[in-house]
């Protein structure tokens, strides 16, 4: 069985471009994958967190995991500070990582541009990722468009290593959706749907009520025209918003032109809501009923041994190649 891993930082409200890149995916891939689903609270401090922010984030996004439908009986569910092997190979990739590699991430220049001054830890994120891959050979990674930059390094990272020690780790593929990758903002079409944009109406958190989900979409931005057509280039906020239908209706982009042909943005906009509203709203509910049962903590502890016992098969090849003393 292939092996699947992938992650999310508790740094705020999971959106649902989260959900849609990300997360619904996380949920299929569990029936037929052996997957590793973790919250990577150690990406997370890469910029300043407050302390009971950042716990009371942590539980709540795990919490999103089990209400979107990960199972934990099928899938491994933790935290990535609880498999301390996880810093350990990021720190032994790190040795391995390029400065110039890292100036060319995009998140590093877009976390970082304007800022007087950066914590190296956002700098040498992506190496950390790497071993968080890495350290399970995960054979995918379900991720939006955003994190592709950050796949490519790990791949070459993996084979890096793997060239200078010998045969170690499996090169990782990205698995990315094809429609509802990059999931852009309500207010805005030419920037990727964030928990961390200051205006609410930007997004859609995915604990958001329905009456706001419904507000937010009914304002989202679109063109002054009236035809429910996707063309990115020429109808962007129009194409976003059918991307975000597609996915939350299991409608194909032509069925849904053909649905609303010659009926404007109105019936569409309202539909959408709908649709939204009934992909969230069993989330929202399982999601209250998780964190009032007290079982997150035993889910995650459960993860942790699993999760550990493979870290440390690897950490002890990644350690013996290297030419550490492995008693
Ligand atoms: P994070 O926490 O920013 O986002 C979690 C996942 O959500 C996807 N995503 C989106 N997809 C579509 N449209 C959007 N607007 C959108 N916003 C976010 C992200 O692509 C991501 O898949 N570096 C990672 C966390 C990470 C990780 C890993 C992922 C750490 N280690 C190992 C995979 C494997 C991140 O910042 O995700």
């Amino acid at each position: 069985m292939k092996r699947v891993l992938s992650g999310m930082q508790p740094s705020g409200q999971p959106t649902l471009g989260n959900y849609i890149g990300a997360m619904k995916n996380y949920v299929e891939l569990q029936h037929t994958h052996d997957c590793y689903f973790m919250v990577v609270d150690l990406h997370a401090i890469t910029v300043p967190q407050e302390p009971a922010a950042l716990k009371e984030q942590t539980e709540s996004v795990t919490a999103l995991y089990i209400a979107a439908g990960i199972d934990p009986a099928k899938a491994t569910v933790f935290l990535q500070s609880h498999v301390h092997q996880h810093a350990e190979l990021g720190w032994l990739l790190t040795t391995l990582t390029y400065m110039g590699e890292l100036e060319r991430m995009t998140q590093f220049k877009d976390k970082s541009e304007g800022k007087e001054s950066v914590g190296t830890g956002l700098f040498t994120y992506p190496s950390l990722m790497a071993a968080d891959i890495l350290l399970y050979n995960a054979d995918l990674v379900p991720v939006g468009d955003d994190q592709k930059q950050h796949l490519e390094l790990t791949r070459d990272l993996a084979h890096r290593f793997n060239q200078r020690f010998g045969d170690t780790f499996t090169i990782p593929e990205p698995y990315i959706p094809k429609v509802g990758a990059r999931i852009m903002s309500l207010d805005d079409a030419s920037k990727k749907m964030s928990k961390s944009n200051p205006n609410q109406g930007s997004f859609i958190a995915m604990l958001d009520e329905p009456a706001v989900i419904r507000k937010k979409i009914s304002r989202a931005v679109t063109d002054s025209g009236r035809e429910v057509k996707f063309d990115p280039q020429n109808k962007p906020e129009v194409s976003n918003l059918m991307s975000i239908y597609a996915q939350c209706s299991n409608k194909s982009i032509a069925e849904i032109e053909a649905l609303y042909d010659g009926q404007g943005y109105g019936p569409f906009k309202k539909d959408l809501a709908e649709h939204v509203v009934s992909v969230l709203e069993p989330i929202q509910q399982r999601y209250k009923d998780i964190r009032q049962s007290g079982e997150l903590y035993a889910i995650l502890r459960q993860g942790a041994e699993r999760a550990g016992e493979q870290a440390e098969k690897m950490i002890r090849v990644a350690r013996e190649k290297m030419g550490f003393l492995v008693l």
